[in-house]
Parts: C-alpha cells; sequence; structure tokens
C-alpha cells in the first residue's frame, strides 16, 4: 500500500462524479449471474470490491464482458452456477463473501471463500447460522471468521429475525432463499438498506415487504435486464463534508443515489447547518438519484441516535470529522457495528480525530467528539481501511501544515480515482 501527503489549506470548486455505487455494483453482478438472459449494466464501480465480486462469479461459471462502469453478464439461471476449481477470492469485501454465500448455499456444490488478511478477521457465524437453518453445511475457522467453507443443496425456507442491523445478512438470506423451497422471510431490527429487494423487483422476482418484513419465493425466475447504477453516496459523503468545511468552498456532485435508505448522512448535516442543496435528476431503475450542490457553513454538534446508524453506517468516519470542526460536542449513539469493518472503525475513527487534535472517546459503543476551531496537521495510519484513509486525507486537506496518510492506497477498494479527482477541485 502507498502513503500519500497533502498540504493543508484551500477550498473545493466545480463539479464532480462519483464511481457507481459498490453496493448495488455487487448485486447487479449477482442477481445478472442468477438471471436468464444478459444483462446490461452501466455505472458500474470501479473498485476493487466489485471487481472482487466479478472474478468470484467468472470462477462460478459466469460469462462476464466489457469493464467498469459498463459491461454485460450472462446470467445462467437460478442455481445454474458451476463449481469453483479453487478458493473464491473475496479480497477485502465483506459484502462479495457474505451475499456470495447466500447464493452459493443453494448450489449443490462445496465452495470454499478466503479473503485478504482484513476479511479474514471479520464475523462470518451471522451469515453461517441462518444459511445453516436453511440446509447448507457452512464451516469456519474457530473464532468464525473466514476461510468459509459452503456444502449446498436442497434448502428450505425459513423466517429469520437478524440478531443485528445487517443489510450483508438479510440480503444473504433473501438470496439463499431464492434457492429453497416455500417462502423465506427476514425480519430486521432496523432498517437498512433495500438494494436487493430493489434489485429484485427490477429482474421480476416479487419481494413482499411490510415494514421491517421482506418475504420471496423460492424458485422465482429473474429476467435479464438493464441496470443503471447511481454514485455512491458514501463516496459523495467525503465531497459534500470537505466541501462544507473548507471555506469559500462551491461544489456540485452529481448523479448520487438518493435512496433513503442510505441518505442519513445528509439528515445529520443539515441538523448541524450544513448548506447542501438537493435537486432531484432523472433517475431510471430502481434507484433515485440526485445531486447535491453544496456551499461551506459553519458547522454545530449534533446527536445521532442509535437508530439511525444503519442509514449512515459508512458515513461515520467523515460526519466524525465534521463533528471534529463543529462548535461544541456532538454523541453518535449505538456504533458497535463499526467494530466489524474492514478495520475496528470505531477506535481508527478516535484515533485518527485525536492525531489531527481533535476531542474523541468512545464510551461503551457511542463516540463523543467535541470540536476545535482548527486541526494540526498529522501523519496517521489508514488501517487499511478504505474510509479511513479517506477520512485521513480530508482531515489533512482542513488542517494547518503537511499531513500523511500511511497506507493511503486503499481507497481503491471503493474509488480508485478520488485522490486524483480531489486535487483537481482544490483552489
Ligand atoms: C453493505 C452493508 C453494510 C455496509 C457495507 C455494505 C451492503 O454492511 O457497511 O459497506 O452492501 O449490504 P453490514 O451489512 O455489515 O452492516
Amino acid at each position: 500500500m502507498k502513503d500519500r501527503t497533502v498540504a493543508g489549506g484551500g477550498r473545493l470548486e466545480g463539479e464532480v462524479r462519483v464511481p457507481g455505487d459498490k453496493s448495488v455494483s455487487h448485486r447487479a453482478l449477482i442477481l445478472g449471474a442468477l438471471a436468464v438472459g444478459e444483462s446490461a449494466i452501466e455505472g458500474l464501480s470501479s473498485g476493487a470490491d466489485v471487481a472482487s465480486t466479478r472474478t468470484c462469479l467468472e470462477a462460478l461459471g459466469v460469462e462476464i464482458s466489457g469493464e467498469a462502469p459498463s459491461l454485460r453478464v450472462r446470467g445462467r439461471g437460478l442455481g445454474g452456477l458451476k463449481a469453483p476449481s479453487g478458493p473464491l477470492d473475496a479480497g477485502n469485501s465483506g459484502t462479495t463473501m457474505r451475499l456470495l454465500s447466500g447464493v452459493l448455499a443453494g448450489h449443490p456444490f462445496s465452495s470454499r471463500f478466503v479473503g485478504d488478511e482484513s476479511l479474514t478477521r471479520r464475523p462470518m457465524k451471522r451469515v453461517a447460522e441462518p444459511l445453516r437453518a436453511m440446509g447448507a453445511t457452512v464451516a469456519l475457522s474457530g473464532d468464525d471468521t473466514p476461510p468459509v467453507v459452503i456444502a449446498g443443496g436442497a434448502l428450505r425456507g425459513i423466517e429469520y429475525a437478524l440478531p443485528m442491523a445487517s443489510a450483508q445478512v438479510k440480503s444473504a438470506v433473501l438470496l439463499a432463499g431464492l434457492h429453497a423451497t416455500g417462502e423465506t422471510t427476514v425480519i430486521e431490527p432496523a432498517a437498512t438498506r433495500d438494494h436487493t429487494e430493489r434489485m429484485l423487483t427490477a429482474f421480476g422476482v416479487p419481494v413482499r415487504m411490510a415494514g421491517l418484513r421482506a418475504s420471496v419465493t423460492g424458485g422465482s425466475p429473474l429476467k435479464a435486464t438493464k441496470v443503471l447504477i447511481p454514485g455512491d453516496p458514501s463516496s459523495a459523503a467525503f465531497w459534500v463534508v470537505a466541501a462544507t468545511l473548507a471555506a469559500g468552498s462551491e461544489l456540485a456532485v452529481r448523479g448520487v443515489g438518493a435512496n433513503p435508505t442510505r441518505t442519513g448522512y445528509l439528515a445529520v448535516l443539515a441538523r448541524m447547518g450544513a448548506d447542501i442543496h438537493r435537486e432531484p435528476a432523472r433517475g431510471e431503475g430502481g434507484e433515485e438519484i440526485e445531486d447535491l450542490i453544496v456551499s461551506s457553513s459553519d458547522l454545530s454538534g449534533v446527536s445521532v441516535s442509535a437508530g439511525e446508524v444503519p442509514g449512515l453506517i459508512d458515513e461515520v468516519p467523515i460526519l466524525a470529522l465534521a463533528a471534529a470542526l463543529a462548535s461544541g460536542e456532538s454523541r453518535f449513539h449505538g456504533l458497535g457495528e463499526l467494530r466489524h469493518k474492514e478495520s475496528d472503525r470505531l477506535k481508527g475513527i478516535a484515533s485518527l480525530l485525536t492525531s489531527f487534535g481533535a476531542e474523541a472517546r468512545i464510551e461503551n459503543d457511542d463516540l463523543i467528539v467535541t470540536g476545535v476551531k482548527t486541526l494540526q496537521a498529522a501523519k496517521v495510519d489508514s488501517l487499511g481501511d478504505h474510509r479511513l484513509a479517506m477520512t485521513g486525507y480530508i482531515a489533512g486537506f482542513l488542517a494547518s501544515g503537511e499531513s500523511a496518510v500511511m497506507g493511503a492506497s486503499c481507497a481503491e477498494i471503493s474509488y480508485p480515482t478520488f485522490y486524483d479527482d480531489f486535487i483537481a477541485r482544490r483552489a
């Protein structure tokens, strides 16, 4: 991994488009692979995580042509994947491993998932348990982490109440449910991103939704379709916060996904006093799109409730940076799930902010940040976590003096052109 230095000062100006939504991109490839016919995908994420899903699907016999952002997937039909000839490498991507575990639970062969050092530390029991209850054999290493070995086959539908708010687990169970007999229902403790439900509908599979319940009937065929993927709100959030905090900035972030299960960070920034104009843009397919027109403004501290967290889970690092430059104290409640991301992100955020001279402390699962007037230059470690790398870089841009982010290149997981795009819009 490569390091980056960043000199503080200046503002952001002009327009930017962020890469395609990472969550939607994984699902487009996976549902395309399970469909009958050829699906055309536009706007696919160029990040390394989505490339991991592509590699795994190709190893399962799926023909994919073209390169991100435009490609075509020749579907093999429900249950039509081929046994892989070696281990499936999900790289850094929890979404790849967890969603494909659900799919492979419904296939009558054995598959072994591996991943990088970070993924190999992440909890997999959360998907193994429901998939076992449906009839799959799933083996994990001693501490319930990867490698994940799945012997799939005849599955039966279940009703499953998720113990944690996780769109990945919800999606794994629904994808397994497509291959099961009867009906499969998931019940979430709090609403999480609903991209799987929306995209299944776009592929012609009825999903019955009622409050926090979603159900599918096994055996419903998927029909190939055209998928247009919006810009990733989680990537847009870095721009929105940076332009808000850098005095004199005027920036338009175009074509960003506006799915309400993903825009919680905009509501929090609005409460803090941010000046963000949301302009609905032309959407196609199952996802809404908007342009975000951002002018810099002063922010005040905010309280984020535990119930809001699933709707902004990936934006907590950059929101915490906003809190570090807001007046007064901010409190983010119920961040326990952040301990299980690409790094222990809760600890990583607190240590990053402290390095830049802000006050941040963890109390149980809460993060408390006290804003400062200016950040001091710092040398911080990305911990191999793309979202911490980009947060650290923006903190350096906002600080006085020259900062460094060690292992900054892991931004390629979700946003390969981030640093170049950023430099091009600095004024
Ligand atoms: C994702 C769900 C979230 C999120 C991750 C992507 C998805 O993870 O943090 O970046 O695409 O379903 P969890 O399901 O573990 O909360």
